[in-house]
């Protein structure tokens, strides 16, 4: 279940997700055509699923060949320079396209654009369009400023804008499985971490506007929704960032009253969240994942390091024994509840002792799954301006190896121990592998392939399961009942 990936994005990404955009047809038409690639976190999907529903508003209508698109725009991601890298290599290869069709518009979206700004437009004249996470509302009159013959910028950041009223067009859609945006941009400032500039400050957005899109996704058919922000522990409405209320007469809603209020919308409507934040996930938060039997049992925690010294220079805000108190509560309160986690192997300054410290809370923790990196340094950072970038690369490399490697067998044994249990699961499409198969995901995020027999995608099953692979297990269909 291990692996090292570019992108923190493959997180939920599975079959069911990956390729690229859907056309959406009953909409009055432009006659032109949008072809969007995204890059990134999950947030930046579902960004980009906003994006799609503003251009369809303008009559645009997607499309998944780009050989047919008048506007090629890609959500891009900051993360780490690697991330980079291959938009570059993308926008270059958008570029000879552009010699044989001199009107076709190419836009850089995301954070990417909100972090290089106007100089995208310098380097390389590489793209006609920049725009930054929270001017999306505008991209209608950017394309009209580019089909004008001039280049367009909007990078500005909002401290309002959660597109909430947005209707998101659902690309690449399974039917089953959705995203719900529930806060934008982070006041966190890991020492490490693009993000706050890329995104901007934190707001969460109107709850009102987050049930009725889970009512709506349950009226269309879909029986998963995940419930996403960079801190979804923070999320707050009615309060303002003093923690004073707002307005009296209104209720605060934090986050376990928010997610609450979602599994309250159909038993049948599984609830996923990420990311929770090891410094603000509280107990009333485990509390309602363990009576609500539709909330999955599984959070992703990210740990990056675990060593307190590191965390500190990290300023991720909790010590090794905070988190390992976090870990507990979640054991006391849902003893079968999957932890999955993000590591960064290298960070400045980082001692081959304080790298052990990473592995041995591994082998305490013994997640069941986790994304794993080299750190890399970014522009304008605290990292980037306090620390030194000391940790040669084949150091990092060798760490993070070493890090790959504990959780590979974590995972496997996790894996290993769900053969011979029966779970419930969510049949969200055909097996990739073989078209007489359905996959889904248990309570835990593990995937589970299994013969379709007479079930229906979207409907629950019950899998016992008779076998795995490392990350996969291997199952069929049952009348038993489930365990979890
Ligand atoms: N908001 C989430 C993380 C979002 S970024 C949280 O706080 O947990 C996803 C992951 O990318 C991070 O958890 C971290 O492990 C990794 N990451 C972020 N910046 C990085 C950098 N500069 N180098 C390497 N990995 C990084
Ligand atoms: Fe980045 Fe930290 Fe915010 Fe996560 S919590 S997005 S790692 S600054
Ligand atoms: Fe990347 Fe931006 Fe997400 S930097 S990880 S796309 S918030």
């Amino acid at each position: 279940m291990s692996a090292s990936q570019t992108e923190p994005s493959k997180e939920l990404l599975d079959e069911s997700l990956q390729g690229s955009p859907t056309v959406v047809s009953g909409i009055p038409s432009n006659g032109k055509k949008l072809y969007l690639e995204s890059y990134g976190c999950q947030m930046n999907f579902s960004d980009s699923e906003i994006v799609a529903s503003i251009l369809n508003e303008a009559g645009f209508s997607t499309t998944r060949e780009e050989d047919e698109a008048d506007l090629i725009l890609l959500n891009t991601c900051a993360i780490r320079e690697n991330a980079e890298q291959r938009v570059r290599t993308r926008l270059r290869q958008f570029k000879q396209a552009k010699k044989h069709r001199p009107q076709l518009v190419v836009g850089v979206l995301g954070c990417m654009a909100e972090r290089l700004k106007e100089s995208l437009l310098e380097q390389e004249k590489l793209v006609d369009l920049v725009v930054g996470p929270d001017a999306y509302r505008d991209i209608p009159n950017l394309v009209d400023q580019v089909q004008g013959g001039q280049k367009a910028v909007n990078v500005l950041l909002s401290r309002e804008e959660t597109y909430a009223e947005i209707s998101p067009v659902r690309l690449d859609s399974n039917g089953v499985t959705a995203f719900i945006s529930i806060m934008r941009g982070c006041d966190n400032m890991c020492s490490f971490c693009v993000v706050p500039f890329t995104r901007g400050r934190e707001r969460s957005r109107d709850p009102e506007s987050i049930v009725k899109e889970a009512h709506e996704l349950f009226e269309a058919g879909y029986r998963e929704v995940t419930l996403l922000g960079q801190n979804v522990d923070s999320y707050k409405w009615n309060i303002d960032n003093k923690g004073q209320i707002k307005n009296p007469d209104e209720p605060v809603v934090r986050f376990a009253q928010l997610m609450e209020r979602v599994a309250q919308v159909n038993p049948d409507l599984r609830i996923r969240f990420s990311t929770s934040h090891p410094k603000d996930m509280t107990d009333d938060v485990l509390h309602v994942m363990a009576k609500h039997e539709n909330i999955c049992k599984y959070i992703h925690l990210p740990v990056q390091s675990g060593n307190s010294e590191v965390l500190k220079r990290m300023n991720r805000g909790y010590t090794r024994d905070w988190y390992m108190e976090r870990i507990d509560s979640i054991r006391n309160i849902m003893p079968d509840c999957a932890i999955s986690t993000d590591i960064i192997a290298g960070f400045c300054g980082e001692t081959d002792e304080e790298h052990q410290d990473t592995l041995s809370l591994m082998e305490e923790v013994k997640y069941e799954m986790a994304y794993m990196f080299q750190y890399s340094e970014r522009p304008r950072t605290l990292a980037q301006r306090k620390y030194e970038n000391d940790v040669p690369d084949n150091v990092k490399s060798r760490r993070l190896q070493e890090i790959i490697a504990l959780q590979q067998l974590h995972g496997a044994n996790r894996t290993k121990e769900m053969v011979g249990r029966t779970y419930r699961v969510l049949v969200e499409g055909t097996s990739k592998k073989s078209a007489d198969q359905y996959f889904g995901r248990t309570t835990h995020n593990t995937v589970i392939v299994f013969p379709k027999e007479d079930a229906k995608q979207g409907t629950y099953v019950n899998v016992y399961v008779h076998d795995c692979t490392k990350v996969t297990l291997l199952g069929n269909i049952t009348q038993e009942p489930a365990e979890a």
